[in-house]
């Protein structure tokens, strides 16, 4: 899949079979060969403080020395500035680029179509991971006569490098906006969303008008490369930890050599609508130590109460390791349907009762102290 990097000459040499947890990759242990290793101090926060074995430890140890090397990346200048860019392309003045590519990543069985959209914009759209772009789509704007549309924002998929590591393109994952008819619950395909149909459709060589980039809140911070990330997204708002775990683990950035713990929650419609499963599975197999990896499908399995599995049944199934994450300054982050909020926040609250915690204060704190990110649309 094109989506992956890993064909750049990088191969995973791991004995056992690509699995969706540590928890189960404990189980498969048998398969590895074990080195004697005593505690190292340089295990990161989060697993140190859960409630993992040391067995796993010397699994993630024998792992990584299996392991591939990172994929160079360049230009390397692009490390060098202290602020990201921020709108550098306005709606009135916009960049014209170029789409590289455009391919559905969803099996035959997703309810609804995402594309992996692939744009070159020559280097000279630079952003950071967490960033987003807006387009704006051609034609006029039925709303405002004989103006443009207006800009659509999209989380950018990939690193400030790009997904061929040169710098000059962003990729962004797109779900096509289909509209149903209420009375015949049939697609109207005149009324599907207009920048999406357009992006989705759009063919290698097409231009494409976008602004930005835009958006700080949801930047990686990465004064602390032990720190813990906890990313929970459901469909397309995976974009942007899409973005931050290519930097993590699979580009080569000397001045960012990540060693702490990422751990991405990601809630799709069934495993037809698992959005680019391959690189987080390789992740898992890769740095077993650094990532954790857990889905919800929620139309596939069920949740305690049967009803759908959603990410905040997930969390709450984590929900001690996480709120100590969180105490030991752990980032939380959430991206994509405006619609889970309310859900998480009752989770999150019900959580922290349970544990004799106020969650109103806790949020307040963890929104001063910067480790609660959010961005639903
Ligand atoms: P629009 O044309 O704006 O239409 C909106 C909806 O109205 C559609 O569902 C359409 O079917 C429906 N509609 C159209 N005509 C009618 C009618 N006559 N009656 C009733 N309904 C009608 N989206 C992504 O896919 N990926 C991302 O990574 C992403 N990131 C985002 C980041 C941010 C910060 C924000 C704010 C939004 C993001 N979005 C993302 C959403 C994106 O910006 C667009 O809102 C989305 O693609 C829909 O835009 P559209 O032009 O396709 O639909
Ligand atoms: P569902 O549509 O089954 O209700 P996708 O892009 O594959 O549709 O992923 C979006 C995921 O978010 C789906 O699994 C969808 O479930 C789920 N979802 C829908 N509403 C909520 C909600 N309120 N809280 C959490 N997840 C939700």
């Amino acid at each position: 899949m094109a989506t992956s990097g890993f064909n750049q000459g990088v191969s995973a040499t791991l004995p056992i079979k690509t699995d969706h947890s540590v928890k189960i990759l404990r189980f498969k242990s048998h398969n590895l060969s074990f080195e004697k290793k005593s505690w190292d101090p340089t295990l990161p926060t989060g697993l140190k403080t859960n409630t993992r074995s040391i067995n796993t430890y010397r699994i993630c140890m024998s792992v990584q020395q299996a392991r591939a090397p990172k994929v160079a990346v360049s230009p390397l200048e692009f490390e060098d500035a202290k602020d990201p860019p921020l709108n550098t392309f306005k709606p009135k003045e916009p960049y014209t680029a170029t789409i590289v590519s455009v391919e559905r990543i969803v099996g035959p069985k997703a309810p609804g179509e995402t594309c992996h959209v692939v744009i070159d914009h020559g280097g000279n759209a630079p952003y950071w991971e967490g960033q987003s772009y807006g387009v704006i789509p051609p034609g006029k704007n039925p709303k405002k006569p004989g103006n443009p549309h207006n800009v659509r924002l999209y989380s950018i998929a990939s690193t400030r490098y790009g997904d061929s590591f040169d710098g000059k393109t962003a990729s962004l994952c797109v779900r096509r906006a289909v509209y149903y008819d209420p009375e015949t619950g049939k697609e109207d395909s005149s009324k599907n969303g207009i920048c999406s149909n357009f992006l989705c459709n759009s063919k290698p060589g097409d231009k494409v008008t976008i602004t930005g980039p835009s958006g700080k809140i949801m930047l990686l911070p990465e004064d602390d490369p032990k720190a813990t990330h906890i990313m929970i997204a459901t469909g397309t708002g995976v974009a942007p930890f899409r973005g931050y775990l290519r930097r993590m683990f699979m580009e080569s950035v000397p001045t960012f050599k990540f060693n702490g713990l990422a751990w991405l929650f990601l809630g799709v419609a069934n495993s037809d609508s698992l959005l680019y499963d391959d690189e987080f599975s390789k992740y898992l197999s890769d740095y077993p130590c650094n990532f954790r990896y857990d889905r919800a499908l929620s139309r596939e399995h069920k949740n305690k109460t049967g009803g759908k599995m959603y990410v905040q049944d997930k969390i709450e199934e984590y929900s001690d390791e996480i709120f100590k994450l969180l105490d030991e300054g752990a980032h939380i982050y959430f991206c994509g349907l405006r619609g889970m909020m309310p859900g998480i926040q009752d989770t999150l609250k019900r959580v922290a009762e349970r544990r004799g915690e106020n969650w109103d204060e806790k949020l307040s704190q963890l929104k001063k102290n910067k480790q609660f990110h959010v961005e639903v649309y």
